[in-house]
């Protein structure tokens, strides 16, 4: 008989205790610890010059880095994980830290999560009430700096020849808009979003010499019409922002707009059928308790649902980020 297992409490300790680890990270980005490793300043007194932190400090946080892999250690030296030194070193052309700095103005409303979870307020828009310009600055800022490596996946994973026009709905920077039309010659691209996320997509729009092929639009998808003659629709990261109802509308809206033989691709965080996880999924969901929104996590079965519905064809689940993220496709018949 094999021994029962024994329980302890390590795996719920350190599930409790993972937001120290999330804060080291922040603190190492926010101070360009990464960045210092990597132009050479490697060393806990070397890193602490460079980052005008103590040595004390430099070495609590440094020997946490190297715990959590993001450093290697050889003797006095620290190295940059690989994946670190890809995409968390300043000047590097793939920085992405504004993306790991993006959660970080919800941090201390996840720690009044349970109260949270109590307030019986919500609203449509969730985080998007009231959100400025500067909000959607800071807020695109992040998401340009993976949405483009995700657009150009995007454009790889899709053949859109001979297309002529997409609707990119909530297409926030526009980075999916930006590479599609760049990749697939004649395409033009429409990027609806907010009033004060267009502003900032312009641009980045401008920024990347696409103005004669991506426009904006202002609106709220759930209510703004739509423009007609599109032959491709997609959306990308706004599953978890919305409940079922909401996005069931939004798709039965892009049908309508949609040529015969028009495509729609739905991109987003999904749970497994079986409502199990994927754990990134569901976070997201839990997070619009945050933004008092009506969202939560869709699986990929309610997706697909949500498309058929509408009157979509040869709806199809492809693995998009695997593990992190799907695409859903649907054809409008014609
Ligand atoms: C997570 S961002 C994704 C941006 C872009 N699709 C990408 O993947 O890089 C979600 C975007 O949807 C927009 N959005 C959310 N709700 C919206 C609504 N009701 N109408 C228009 N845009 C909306 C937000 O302003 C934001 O720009």
């Amino acid at each position: 008989m094999p021994e029962p297992q024994r329980l302890d409490t390590t795996r719920l300790q350190k599930i409790a205790q993972a937001y120290w680890e999330s804060a080291a990270l922040m603190a190492a980005v926010e101070l360009e610890v990464f960045t210092a490793i990597a132009h050479r300043h490697d060393t806990i007194p070397a890193v602490a010059q460079a980052t005008g932190i103590s040595e004390r400090n430099a070495e609590r946080l440094l020997t946490v880095l190297a715990a959590m892999t993001l450093l290697t250690r050889e003797g006095e030296h620290f190295a940059n994980a690989a994946d670190v030194q890809r995409f968390l070193v300043k000047d590097g052309e793939r920085y992405a830290g504004p993306w790991i700095l993006f959660t970080k103005p919800r941090w201390k409303a996840f720690g009044e999560l349970s109260e949270r979870l109590r307030d019986p307020q919500e609203n449509r828009l969730g985080a998007y009430v009231n959100f400025t310009v500067e909000d959607a600055r800071r807020y695109h800022a992040a998401t340009y700096s993976i949405g483009m490596g995700a657009a150009r996946l995007f454009s790889r994973s899709v053949d859109l020849s001979g297309r002529k026009l997409m609707l990119d709905l909530g297409g926030g920077s526009g980075a999916y808009s930006i590479v599609a039309t760049r990749t697939f010659p004649g395409l033009k691209a429409i990027v609806l979003d907010l009033p004060p996320v267009t502003v900032v997509a312009d641009e980045y729009i401008s920024a990347n010499g696409a103005a004669e092929r991506v426009s904006t639009l202002p609106g709220d998808f759930t209510e703004t019409a739509f423009p007609q003659g599109v032959d491709v629709v997609v959306m990308a990261s706004n599953l978890p922002q919305y409940e079922p109802a909401l996005i069931g509308l939004v798709v039965a809206k892009a049908f309508a707009a949609l040529v015969p033989g028009g495509e729609m691709h739905l991109i987003g965080e999904t749970l497994h059928d079986d409502r199990t996880g994927p754990l990134s999924a569901a976070l997201w969901g839990l997070n619009e308790a945050i933004q008092n929104s009506t969202g939560r996590a869709h699986t990929e079965s309610e997706v697909k649902g949500y498309l058929e519905d509408a009157g979509f064809v040869d709806v199809t689940v492809h693995p998009f980020v695997p593990g992190v993220l799907s695409r859903i496709t649907g054809r409008k018949p014609g």
